[in-house]
């Protein structure tokens, strides 16, 4: 995902750019660039790679300029280079961009300004921003409103699609322009200084304070002033947020990646997203921010959970839960699809948005078709203040910190202890008997500390790793509330370790997929005693008779299977529904030891090793 970062104030731009870029890297990028204003010229830097080499790339004798904006780039239009890396300039050198989203109209608008005239230099639709800013920019000598920003609305107000921008003008040296449609931004408000991003953790060493741009608006930034407007010039109030993480939150602390170091925060990450919430002396769960709906809840005719990648496998496990523990209707939908479909959504619809980032386009477009049509949408989000939290009628945060790591982690255990806290309040309040809704609540409690337990077998994960690493195809295989677990287990090992593995309910895996085994493949058993154990057992032997490795988490004191194990992950025995929040944790870690042991950069995504173009 690409990412801006802009600084104005009194201090050097260069290295708050470079170090904004640097906290960025995490979402991926194929290529980086910096613009810095130099008082009456835009002095541009970019370049195909990472930020190191941009960084290297800069000159090192003091730079003194105070305004400038950066940007990583994930390419869509146009190939990863130099050439197509932002800022870009628009034709006259005045105007220069940074950009996150795409531009649907960029082809219409750009042959309108070559007609007049216009060169291109890249194939991107952002030089089709600047150009179509600098177009307006040339054309009015006598703007009402101050020039610069007229032409930014103007522009903005001809395209179609989503944008994150920041502008430069190289007339204006002492303002930047940002605007948002679709894609987040936010100002960042520091003391005779400001700085403009499209994630917190990019400015959080600088200010906490920060306004977030809705869509449709503009800021217009300068080192002691921040103006917020519609795109069509109407002045907006807006109040100040607090950024709810610190700058030790997003370092390493000792950890070699970020992705380990957010499985070993799942204990505490858990404990924080349980915290307050179970209420032990009377057996409920409380959950502040959707209180208010507890009658329209509990008397929902029907759920849709949706979300995507791991998110949507956490929408899995909250089916499998609610249809068990609340008897209530639940579909589970892609919000990829959900967006495109035409679905029923009759009264008593409640939709469930989950989220780490808040900020998944298919997530928020899912959103508002479903509120156009009338439904109730709750979030289940973990950055505070996103914009699906801002969108959604009610909702639940996960409160388990940034996540920077690629890979979701501590996202995805918090969203199903979210989820499963949902499930049972409404089963409590529906059908689950007590006895039943005190043991679930007293489990649920225990759940962080028996997390620190799995994770002592990091080590021995990293054994089979080193035995098994090596296999370019795997299989996953749970049943029941271990079926979404057993996908998500091949959804982290696929995207950190580049190895292809598929996840299925273990009973599926005759209808087709059993072709696949040969000799030494790896399947990954989800084997407990509460998923269908004999059932599962009988898929083993399937595949151990077609030469295929087993690799099996079982719970401790299971002696019977030993024997079909070539591998074998104890995990502590817990109830079936709280099952997915445990065995998570070793296909996580075994995800994470392959793709080390594989000599892969676990933090950083694969568009980084390898250019691609993604259209
Ligand atoms: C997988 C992963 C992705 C995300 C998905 C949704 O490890 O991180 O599959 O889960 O892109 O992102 P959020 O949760 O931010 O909406």
């Amino acid at each position: 995902m690409c990412g801006i970062v802009g600084y104005i104030g009194s201090k050097p731009a260069q290295q708050i750019l470079i170090d904004g870029l640097k906290r960025l890297e995490y979402r991926g990028y194929d290529s980086a660039g910096i613009g810095l204003h130099g008082g009456t010229k835009i002095k541009i830097t970019k370049q195909k790679g990472r930020i190191a080499g941009l960084s290297d790339a800069l000159p090192r004798d003091n730079p003194i300029e105070t305004v400038g904006i950066g940007h990583t780039r994930w390419a869509t239009h146009g190939e990863p280079n130099t050439v197509n890396s932002h800022p870009h300039l628009d034709y006259s050198g005045k105007i220069s961009v940074v950009h996150n989203g795409i531009i649907e109209n960029y082809g219409a608008l750009k042959k309108f300004l070559i007609e007049k005239g216009c060169e291109f230099k890249s194939q991107t639709d952002t030089e089709v921003i600047a150009n179509l800013i600098g177009y307006f920019y040339e054309q009015e000598t006598d703007c009402e409103q101050d020039c610069f920003e007229w032409s930014v609305q103007k522009a903005l107000n001809q395209v179609y699609g989503t944008y994150g921008l920041a502008v430069m003008c190289s007339d204006y040296p002492d303002v930047i322009v940002a605007a948002k449609k679709g894609s987040p931004l936010l100002i960042g408000v520091g003391d005779g200084e400001n700085l403009i991003a499209s994630d917190a953790s990019a400015i959080v060493e600088h200010t906490k304070q920060v306004i977030y741009l809705e869509d449709d608006e503009m800021a217009i930034v300068e080192k002691d002033d921040v103006t917020i407007k519609t795109i069509h010039n109407k002045r907006i109030e807006r109040e100040l947020k607090e950024i709810d993480f610190s700058i030790e939150e997003i370092e390493l602390g000792g950890y070699e990646h970020y992705m380990l170091k957010e499985i070993f925060e799942q204990p505490d990450a858990l404990s924080t997203c349980l915290k307050g919430r179970l209420d032990m002396n009377n057996y409920k769960i409380i959950l502040g921010g959707i209180e208010n709906l507890s009658r329209q809840l509990t008397t929902a005719k029907r759920f849709i959970l949706t979300g995507c990648g791991t998110a949507w496998h956490a929408c899995l496990v909250g089916e499998y839960l609610m249809e068990r523990l609340a008897r209530t209707p639940v579909e589970v939908e892609y919000a990829s699809e959900l967006r495109y479909r035409n679905p029923i959504i009759e009264e008593g619809t409640v939709v469930i948005a989950v989220s780490q980032s808040g900020e998944t386009a298919d997530t928020l477009a899912a959103i508002e078709m479903c509120k156009e049509r009338g439904a109730t949408v709750l979030g289940v989000v973990n950055v505070v203040g996103s914009t699906i939290a801002r969108t959604t009628d009610a909702g639940v945060y996960l409160r388990v910190g940034p996540e920077i790591g690629v890979a979701s982690t501590k996202a995805f255990t918090a969203q199903v202890a979210v989820l499963t806290m949902m499930a049972i309040e409404l089963g409590r309040r529906r059908h689950l008997d007590n006895a039943r809704t005190e043991q679930l609540i007293t489990d649920l409690n225990k759940i962080p500390n028996i997390i620190n337990d799995v994770l002592k077998y990091s080590d021995m994960i990293k054994d089979i790793s080193k035995e098994c690493g090596d296999r370019e195809n795997w299989l996953f295989l749970g049943r029941g509330y271990n079926y979404p677990t057993a996908l998500e287990g091949a959804l982290k090992l696929k995207e950190i370790s580049y190895i292809h593995a598929e996840g299925l309910p273990a009973a599926e895996m005759k209808h087709g997929p059993i072709a696949l085994i040969n000799d030494g493949m790896p399947a990954v058993f989800i084997a407990t005693r509460c998923s269908n154990y004999d059932k599962i057992i009988s898929n083993i032997e399937e595949v151990r008779a077609r030469g295929g490795k087993t690799i099996i988490i079982a719970n401790e004191g299971d002696e019977e299977i030993e024997r079909y194990a070539d591998y074998l992950i104890r995990i502590p025995n817990v109830d079936d529904a709280l099952e997915p929040l445990v065995a998570a944790i070793p296909l996580q870690l075994l995800a994470y030891h392959c793709a080390v042991l594989r000599g892969l950069d676990v933090d950083k995504p694969r568009n980084l090793a390898k250019s691609v173009t993604v259209e």
